[in-house]
């Protein structure tokens, strides 16, 4: 047939898709996928650093029921507040050739020699929830929020609440942590847009409810009815804050106005109770992102230096209805 003698033509001239096998090409790297890990196969050790919130609990259980889910095999340490102890886990984790380790760190400085540790035994770091400040190539990713941008948020919402006019007490989290530096600093760099509202005093609650209620005590015994509004850096300590400002005889959320971080269901029931004027979300849902990335890096894949959480800021107009949706 002449049709058929056409494509035979074309056929041997041009070369065609299916009937002319080409030879694969050098410059394309051929990955063998049967070398590949699965799921299955990983082995991932994870440096928590303690329990101090209901954030911290429901990013331990982000990361744990993950990795069932996958079948994944976890190693989880819980450095119980204390940097040593987080160290030694890494140690620890090194000496049991797991083959990724992820960690919260619980300050930003002090990481340099263990996470080259880690490098020098060929086992990648990936950063979860809070920065370390390291040198980019002692770890592979960095997993969390931007915390400046929380602090700007809560500066932008107080401002509007108290009409660019208060006397602010600060709960700071915990100090030398990431979050609770910056925090600190994208808060004041707002407020410099708003010269009559003043921080007053600035201590740390170390992010715990119990230490939240104890320095917010201590700051209405020294300033009494002076204070307008409390910046509390997550929501336990903003709910220990709400604890004190009653049994001082004021009413929380109308009296003092009180703006936190995190987003947790106890800032939701304060913020229907109208205790509670704003909180800024911060996620601890880092579980699915984490392992997926932790399979990319043992794979050799391409991973971004960080990948930021998308998060919102929630009110009280509409804190009912969205409370059952919170998974923290
Ligand atoms: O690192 C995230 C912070 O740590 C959360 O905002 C706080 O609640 C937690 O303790």
């Amino acid at each position: 047939m002449k049709i058929s003698r056409v494509l035979v033509f074309w056929a041997l001239i041009f070369g065609c898709v299916g009937c002319v096998q080409q030879p694969p090409s050098p410059a394309v790297p051929q990955t063998d996928s049967r070398l590949e890990k699965t799921y299955e196969d990983l082995i991932v050790g994870f440096a928590q650093l303690g329990a101090e919130s209901e954030w911290r609990v429901a990013n331990t259980v982000s990361i744990k029921e993950t990795a069932e889910q996958l079948g994944v095999e976890l190693r989880f340490l819980d450095g119980q507040q204390k940097q040593d102890n987080q160290i030694a886990a890494v140690r620890k984790l090194i000496v049991q050739r797991v083959d990724v380790i992820g960690i919260a760190p619980i300050v930003e400085t002090g990481w340099d020699e263990v996470f080259q540790e880690a490098k020098d035994a060929g086992i990648p770091i990936i950063v979860v929830d809070r920065r370390a400040a390291v040198p980019e190539d002692l770890y592979a990713s960095y997993l969390g929020s931007d915390f400046l941008e929380e602090g700007h948020k809560a500066a932008q919402i107080m401002a509007e609440l108290v009409d660019g006019k208060a006397n602010i007490v600060e709960l700071v989290g915990t100090i030398g942590s990431a979050p609770a530096n910056d925090r600190y600093k994208g808060f004041r760099e707002v407020l410099r847009d708003y010269p009559k509202m003043k921080i007053i005093d600035s201590e740390s609650g170390d992010f715990t409810l119990a230490r939240g209620k104890e320095v917010m005590k201590a700051f209405l015994q020294k300033h009494g009815n002076k204070i307008t509004a409390v910046y509390a850096h997550n929501d336990d300590m903003a709910v220990g804050a709400i604890e004190a400002i009653e049994e001082y005889g004021l009413r929380p959320g109308v009296d003092i106005k009180i703006v936190s971080v995190d987003a947790a269901r106890g800032a939701f029931e304060a913020m229907i109770a109208g205790k509670l004027n704003a909180t800024v979300e911060c996620n601890p849902l880092l579980g699915p992102q984490f392992f997926e990335l932790a399979l990319k890096v043992v794979n050799g894949q391409p991973v971004p230096k960080w990948v930021p959480s998308i998060e919102g800021v929630f009110f009280p107009e509409n804190a009912a209805e969205i409370l059952p949706t919170r998974k923290y």
